[in-house]
């Protein structure tokens, strides 16, 4: 499928899942290569990340665990730039190397929040990964330490994000065409 309407919106395939499998890949061969750490706790940022979670997970070859939290501050297609608090952290982080995989990172406000949150858990270090990145969209400063792939500051669905709940499932992305 080349285009699909979601709502009153429609947008455009610019992703295939060929390339988003070999970007996922390929964070997957730099994550393996470089963490030898002892007690690594992969977290999953609901709902966005769960399908890239999912085949980065797979991939993965190092002892690890992997769990999930949630927050929410999206509406819309624009940032509200209003967070939530973390729901989900039942695990013990002291200590551990925590990866975050989150799906997206565009102002960067949402991540930026998490792990100060995160940090109140006291692990030893954490490291994040993002599918995707939008760097001019990016506000903030800190170092994000896996990228699958940088877009352009345009609107995405599919391979877990969503346009007001919908296109999650498309294991392609696809951009919202400008009218
Ligand atoms: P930030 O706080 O501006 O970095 O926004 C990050 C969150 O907004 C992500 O976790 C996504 O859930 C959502 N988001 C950002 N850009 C898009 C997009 O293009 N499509 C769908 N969701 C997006
Ligand atoms: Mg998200």
């Amino acid at each position: 499928m080349n285009r699909i309407k979601i709502h009153d919106k429609e947008f455009e395939v610019s992703i295939s899942s060929e390339k988003i499998q070999d970007a996922v890949s390929k964070m997957a061969v730099k994550m393996n290569s470089e963490i030898n750490n002892k007690e690594v706790v992969f977290i999953g940022i609901l709902n966005g990340s769960f399908m890239f979670a999912s085949d980065l997970f797979k991939k993965i070859t190092f002892d690890c665990c992997i769990t999930f939290i949630k927050v929410s501050s999206y509406q819309g297609t624009s940032s509200t730039g209003e967070v939530k608090s973390l729901i989900g952290i039942n695990e013990n982080l002291k200590g551990k190397t925590v990866i975050v995989l989150e799906d997206i990172i565009d102002s960067g406000e949402t991540l930026e929040n998490i792990i100060s949150q995160l940090k109140g858990y006291e692990p030893e270090c954490i490291k994040i990964a993002t599918f995707l990145f939008k760097p001019l969209a990016f506000k903030k400063s800190y170092k994000i330490d896996y990228v699958g792939l940088e877009i352009p500051n345009d609107f995405i669905v599919g391979y877990g994000l969503d346009y007001d709940g919908f296109g999650r499932n498309y294991p392609e992305i696809y951009t919202l065409v400008k009218s």
